[in-house]
């Protein structure tokens, strides 16, 4: 892809609408030939033996290993491990001689996740890079590398790095499944085909961006906002709330929904928006329920689920969105578009430096 901007206003807006085209050229990366099984070469890693993965990450590369946990326990049925790099480079876990570390970064230079590689290397696990830029440091240090095959992002927030860090982390969990007994050929070849009905749908869920870019207008108002999910729509709610702290400046914070009577509920009155990712899935109900908590006091409520799960709970709510249907575990990577077309618009409507938002950077290669 291009580092120019095209018709668009920011870099940001460029990265979040290729999103589509970008995602099935990683995504042709890693099919087989007849796009029915996952093909990801010399790895030279047997997930059946493997008895721990660790993963490690900064800012939102960090998030996307929050998502991939979700599906390697529960599809691959491997436990794993998870911590920001700048804690667990200190932390010094002691390893797990069968585990598997992985380590993902966009750029592939961050200081901290670096130095945990190296720490995990000092202890003799086998270690993995899954990065953007190639050649970079972390590609080049650990013992098997993927590439995401996002092209050159120039946002300092990432959008199209993240849905493609979870395309892969996706697709390599596909394999650890498989060799791990846990997913028959036919199963397989049906998580594949709903991996190929993504970038259509990632199109639709970017014709609601005039739908969102009104909702924006209000958000944009908020001097704070929260952002609630569950089970693998939690790390989408912690993004969620990241980009829109980083790009908007307001505050934001994501809570796992059955979280929200530990304490954000303590927040909760008519100025502060609550945003809930909720598609219709098995704790669609669970979710809701801590959404009509919220409407009990008074707080006002940004719903994004599907047909299905707006059929059921938009009413009271101050906005439903409405997104494609898509397989439940593929839901994280879809409902990714929204949350940063939110964040985008109110910055655009607060006026900030999307591209250049205040104090942050691109890639912190200090510590
Ligand atoms: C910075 C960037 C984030 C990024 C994080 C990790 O904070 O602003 O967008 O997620 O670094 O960067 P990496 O290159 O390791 O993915």
């Amino acid at each position: 892809q291009s580092a120019d901007k095209g018709a668009h206003k920011h870099y940001m807006s460029k990265e979040i609408a290729e999103q589509p085209s970008v995602i099935s050229g990683t995504l042709s990366h890693y099919l087989s030939q007849n796009r029915n099984a996952i093909d990801v070469a010399n790895l030279n890693i047997d997930f059946a033996k493997t008895t721990r993965i660790t993963m490690v990450a900064c800012g939102t590369a960090y998030l996307a290993c929050n998502v991939a946990k979700y599906w390697f326990e529960q599809i691959a049925r491997i436990p794993v491990e998870l911590d920001v790099a700048s804690e667990f480079r200190y932390r010094a876990p002691p390893m797990d001689a069968n585990g598997v570390a992985i380590f993902v970064s966009q750029s592939g230079e961050t200081a901290d996740t670096l130095a945990a590689l190296r720490y995990c290397k000092s202890q003799g696990v086998k270690t993995m890079g899954i990065v953007n830029v190639e050649e970079s440091t972390i590609e080049r240090e650990a013992d098997a590398a993927l590439q995401i095959y996002a092209g050159a992002e120039i946002g300092v927030a990432s959008t199209k790095a993240f849905t493609c860090q979870l395309m892969v982390l996706f697709a390599l969990m596909i394999k650890a499944a498989r060799e791990n007994q846990q997913l028959t050929p036919a199963q397989e070849a049906e998580l594949c085909r709903a991996m190929q009905t993504l970038p259509g749908l990632m199109n639709q869920s970017l014709a609601l961006e005039t739908e969102i870019k009104t909702t924006a207008l209000e958000l944009s108002k908020a001097d704070d906002a929260l952002f609630l999910g569950r089970g693998a729509m939690f790390p989408l709610a912690l993004e969620g709330a990241l980009k829109l702290k980083e790009i908007s400046y307001i505050h934001a914070e994501g809570y796992a929904s059955g979280e929200l009577k530990h304490g954000p509920i303590a927040l909760v009155d008519e100025t502060m928006p609550v945003i809930v990712f909720a598609p219709k899935d098995d704790l669609f109900d669970k979710t809701v329920s801590n959404m009509q908590e919220v409407m009990a006091r008074g707080g006002k409520v940004l719903l994004i689920t599907d047909a299905a799960g707006a059929q059921e709970a938009e009413n009271g709510t101050w906005k439903t969105i409405i997104m494609p249907d898509v397989l439940d575990a593929l839901a994280p990577i879809l409902y990714a578009l929204p949350a940063q077309l939110l964040a985008y618009h109110t910055a655009v409507h607060k006026g900030t430096d999307v591209d250049q938002p205040r104090n942050l950077a691109k890639s912190v290669t200090v510590e």
